[in-house]
């Protein structure tokens, strides 16, 4: 590959996009933008104001639905408590507010469990992980995962995922999931550590950590791994790791949450470039 590809990552989104953003990107010289999700604060409605703002990209442009993305809060509420019957019963109305939320990002792809070429990039995927992910091995939202994809559990996630790399004609691959990989840290500050635990520890995922794992076995090139859910800002003590490099792999939390705030003044808003170039990635965060 000779010529370079420029990706932006857009990390938790929480009602942050505006105008300024869409002039920024559809001006810009990026070949594709990549979101972690979480159109939503609180109320799941908050992501159909966001949407249509979004659906002004004239990029391509790929996201995966976060936690906050058609769950209501009851729904979310269930899930993280894990009341068995009630998640079940909240989830009916998921499908039809999955298919609003589809609708109104318009020409913005919604990946899960899917495999995306990357435009320029002769040998490079995008693979999308599991919707919905909340961290902590749990398989949040499993009734609609279940209905959509015919996952029931986290072996099946990692099955499904593995088998995705496996079929994918891309040698070099970016995952994009909601929620990072396990394996990085259990520290509050780590990039996917728990920080509202007292007890700590690692709250990645362990199906996409198992897919990477795959994928590297399988003599692929992982050449970043772009998630968010747990923003930068930690708990009691000051800010995450945000990127690191493992085994060549970036890993890289674009959760900056807020991800438009001022300071000194100013208003700013965050984004991360990935410039890729014969096989070398180069990670940056951006305030503009
Ligand atoms: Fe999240
Ligand atoms: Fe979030």
């Amino acid at each position: 590959m000779s010529k370079p590809l420029h990706i932006a990552l857009v990390g938790d989104v929480h009602r942050q996009f505006d105008q300024r953003d869409i002039a920024q990107f559809n001006q810009s010289d990026y070949d594709l933008l990549l979101c972690t999700g979480d159109l939503s604060n609180r109320w799941h409605w908050e992501g159909m104001a966001v949407a249509p703002q979004m659906a002004r990209l004239q990029k391509p442009t790929l996201i995966i639905p976060g936690n906050h993305d058609t769950l209501t809060l009851p729904q979310l509420v269930a899930e993280i408590k894990q009341w068995p019957r009630l998640r079940r019963w909240l989830a009916w109305g998921q499908p039809r507010r999955l298919r609003q939320w589809q609708r109104a990002l318009g020409p913005v792809q919604v990946g899960g469990y899917s495999v995306h070429p990357v435009p320029g990039g002769d040998d490079v995927a995008v693979v999308v992980g599991r919707p919905f992910a909340m961290g902590g091995s749990v398989l949040h939202c499993q009734p609609q995962l279940k209905r959509q994809f015919g996952v029931g559990t986290m072996a099946e996630s990692a099955a499904r995922l593995c088998q995705l790399v496996e079929q994918a004609p891309q040698s070099q691959l970016i995952f994009l999931a909601h929620n990072g990989p396990m394996g990085l840290g259990s520290r509050r500050d780590s990039i996917w550590g728990n920080d509202f635990h007292p007890d700590q520890g690692d709250f990645g995922d362990a199906d996409l950590w198992e897919a990477i794992a795959f994928a590297q076995a399988r003599g692929k090139t992982v050449l970043a791994v772009v998630a968010g859910h747990m923003h930068h800002h930690v708990n009691r003590k000051g800010k995450r790791t945000w990127h690191l490099v493992r085994d060549g792999i970036h890993f890289i939390n674009a959760a900056r949450v807020p991800r438009i705030f001022e300071k000194d003044g100013r208003t700013h808003h965050h984004h991360i470039r990935l410039t890729i170039l014969a096989g070398e990635v180069t990670v940056t965060e951006l305030l503009t």
